[in-house]
């Protein structure tokens, strides 16, 4: 997962559950608080209402001796009838004895009766329960002179408001809740790009350092980014200064050895062409010259190294890569025949790029060099040079394809090979220093190209060559 993306991640994954949180504990205490507010309503109009029983209640234990339940019913009806929706009145039994409805006195009609909440008012406290239809039953206790809870006061309210009030309410705040989690996403987004934006660029300079390309890293912060960059810059140079002088080391030893490597191989030649019986130094001497050729080689191509390193203005031409590829084939030939390989060729017409011919001549051959190296007696080598279409023509790409049934590079060494002075560990048995392949990268990518390689351990090895077709 991205940086920035886990940040978003993240950041949302937050935001939301604080949000979530907030929203749950607040919808909660809505909930809790409107009932708080309308139960301690219940019981301001409990309290009036049981007041107003017990006085009809008293009058009437005074004026009779035994009370007539359905008589007090009645009495009481009459005062508190308007009390809610619908009040009713229970024995001590929770027999209904009275009800009225919308402030009239119901004589008939058997309402649905919740026993349990009379019950409990009986036992002498408040109780009250609210149906699906959104009803409330407040049953009150009343008490004769002796302190027995002998009636009860049932008041019916509907507080459907309440719950169409509660629904309003959480609207809002879910709208709002929407509202905020579109804002966060949006000023995540913004966050995350604001600070993946220089991490990017440091990112940039580091695959641009990794290239050998060292442009001034600039971030106008003062933060750790800044110092991040700051670093980078220091390190860049350092390198840079460090790598120019290894180069320039590199260039100073291979001038100086060139002459008397020149003379070692002249001497050496003269001693191996002369007439000599001694069979161990004639051994020797074909052995140095072969050793001075290989120290020539060495230094010819660690000379065309330093000259890339330095010129900047190489002379190119519009080149058939068809052609050259043909002359390389020629050329190596003779040393293809000695390992009994097959060079099988597939070279097409109009493959043209913009080179400098004596160094993409010099790539090939150490492409082909090595095909021929790293293959095993008898095997098939197939060289094929075309034109490589892409949607957009105008960039279509010339194309080399050198391809071997060799013994192949491990995947761990493929990029390590194309490294100067890397030698894989499957060439201990074959004579080299390592730079061939270095070298063509450096000459290919000098035009513009790039090198492909792609090989199996044990398999085979196939290198590809494209350039921008002129
Ligand atoms: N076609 C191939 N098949 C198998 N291994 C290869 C092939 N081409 C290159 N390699 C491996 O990559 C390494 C680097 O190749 P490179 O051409 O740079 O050096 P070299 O052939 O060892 O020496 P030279 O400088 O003489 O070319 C080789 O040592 C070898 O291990
Ligand atoms: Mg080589």
């Amino acid at each position: 997962m991205k940086y920035a993306t886990r940040l978003l991640v993240t950041y949302l994954f937050f935001s939301i559950l604080s949000f979530s949180i907030i929203i749950i504990s607040v919808n909660k205490a809505i909930d809790y608080y409107s009932f708080v507010t309308i139960e301690k309503q219940m019981i301001e109009k409990a309290d009036i209402s049981e007041l107003s029983f017990r006085e009809i209640l008293t009058r009437y234990e005074t004026e009779t001796e035994k009370v007539k339940p359905d008589e007090l019913a009645q009495a009481v009806l009459e005062v508190l009838k308007a009390s809610g929706v619908e009040v009713r009145i229970y024995d001590s039994n929770s027999k209904l004895i009275g009800s009225a409805k919308n402030g009239i006195i119901v004589n008939n009609g058997s309402p649905k009766i919740y026993k349990g909440n009379i019950k409990n008012a009986l036992k002498g406290n408040y109780s009250y329960l609210v149906t699906d239809n959104k009803l409330i039953y407040f049953a009150i206790p009343v008490q004769d002179k002796y302190y027995q809870n002998v009636y009860v006061f049932e008041i019916v309210e509907n507080i459907s408001y309440y719950y169409d009030i509660m629904h309003k309410v959480r609207t809002v705040l879910l709208t709002g809740a929407g509202g905020f989690i579109v804002l966060i996403t949006l000023s995540s987004l913004y966050i995350a790009r604001k600070t993946t934006k220089p991490i990017k660029y440091l990112l940039g300079a580091t695959e641009k350092f990794s290239k050998q390309q060292f442009e001034p890293v600039k971030l106008n912060r003062k933060d750790e980014l800044g110092m991040l960059a700051e670093g980078l810059n220091q390190m860049g140079i350092k390198l840079n200064s460090y790598i120019q002088y290894q180069k320039q080391f590199v260039s100073n030893v291979s001038h100086e050895l060139k002459t008397p490597l020149a003379a070692i191989r002249g001497f050496s030649q003269y001693l191996n062409e002369g007439d000599n019986e001694d069979k161990e130094l004639k051994k020797i001497y074909s052995h140095l010259l072969h050793e001075s050729d290989r120290l020539t080689k060495l230094i010819d191509e660690l000379l065309i190294l330093s000259r890339f390193d330095k010129a900047s203005d190489l002379k190119t031409e519009k080149e058939d890569l068809s052609e050259l590829t043909y002359k390389v084939v020629r050329s190596l030939q003779p040393k293809a025949d000695m390992g009994e390989l097959i060079i099988e060729t597939d070279l097409r017409s109009g493959v043209m790029a913009e080179v400098n011919p004596v160094l993409m001549t010099h790539a090939v051959s150490n492409i082909l060099d090595n095909a021929i190296k790293y293959s095993n007696t008898g095997g098939h080598i197939r060289v094929e040079a075309y034109i490589k279409e892409e949607i957009d023509h105008s960039l279509n790409m010339a194309v080399i394809k050198i391809r071997d049934q060799g013994i192949g590079i491990h995947q761990d060494e493929l990029a390590l090979v194309q490294e100067r002075f890397y030698r894989a560990g499957n060439s201990i048995t074959t004579k080299g220093s390592g730079l061939g392949l270095s070298l063509c990268k450096e000459i290919i990518e000098k035009f513009n190209g790039r090198l492909n390689l792609e090989s199996e351990f044990g398999v085979g090895t196939t290198v590809t060559i494209l350039l921008p077709l002129a």
